[in-house]
């Protein structure tokens, strides 16, 4: 399995999303904090693709994403639904940490979440997975599905796109969500048999 970050047929988007991060006001971020341009984790032939919000404190010390806690209770959910380590790759839709003026973590907002969509479309046509798991509101609005409900799943230029709440949130109430991941488990199950589709290149929505 060859690691993202490793990856020879990503590296031109590896390049160029750096490159874009260095330009943007959020840098500052990883500046004042000695972190880290955070780019993505797991297997550039990911059948399943997961796709977060932006890097938290963990993640921006380390520079790979969901390495804190939401990153743990991911990878039980990995497990949960039968993924092996070559079969997923985790990637975010804005590569540096958010901070507020108090230097307290926010979420990225639409302007900045559209600032990297070029890079992270490109992320994902080139790993071309066959299933997309959209982990909270910021990477549902990247795709234009912020109306999906949580455990549901939509066809989107012929892949599959699962929503569900970000991990945080069900930390943040004392739940571990295993009972919102029924329709991935089945998805990913029926995909094990079925071939990878063909790419699809996806578009910006910036413009539509
Ligand atoms: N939350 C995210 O959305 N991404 C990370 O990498 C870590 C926490």
């Amino acid at each position: 399995m060859v690691d993202l970050n490793e990856s020879k047929k990503l590296l031109v988007v590896r390049n160029e999303l750096i490159n874009c991060a260095t330009k943007h006001p959020l840098f500052l971020n990883v500046k004042k904090t000695n972190g880290h341009i955070v780019f993505g984790r797991g297997s550039d032939e990911a059948k399943v693709l997961f796709i977060g919000e932006a890097p938290g404190f963990t993640e921006n010390t380390i520079g790979k994403p969901f390495v804190g806690r939401s990153g743990k209770l991911l990878e039980e959910w990995v497990k949960e639904v039968g993924l092996t380590q070559s079969d997923y790759a985790i990637m975010n839709v804005v590569p540096i940490i958010p901070l507020s003026e108090e230097n307290k973590i926010r979420p990225p907002t639409p302007q900045e979440i559209n600032y990297f969509l070029p890079q992270t479309m490109k992320m994902v046509n080139t790993i071309n997975p066959s299933v997309i798991v959209l982990l909270g509101k910021s990477a549902a609005r990247a795709f234009g599905k912020e109306n999906m409900r949580v455990g549901e799943s939509v066809l989107h230029e012929g892949k599959k796109m699962f929503f569900i709440y970000h991990p945080a949130y069900y930390l943040r109430n004392g739940k571990k969500g295993f009972e919102d991941l029924t329709n991935l488990k089945k998805i990913i199950s029926e995909n094990k048999n079925s071939k990878q589709t063909s790419l699809n290149n996806f578009k910006t929505n910036q413009n539509e």
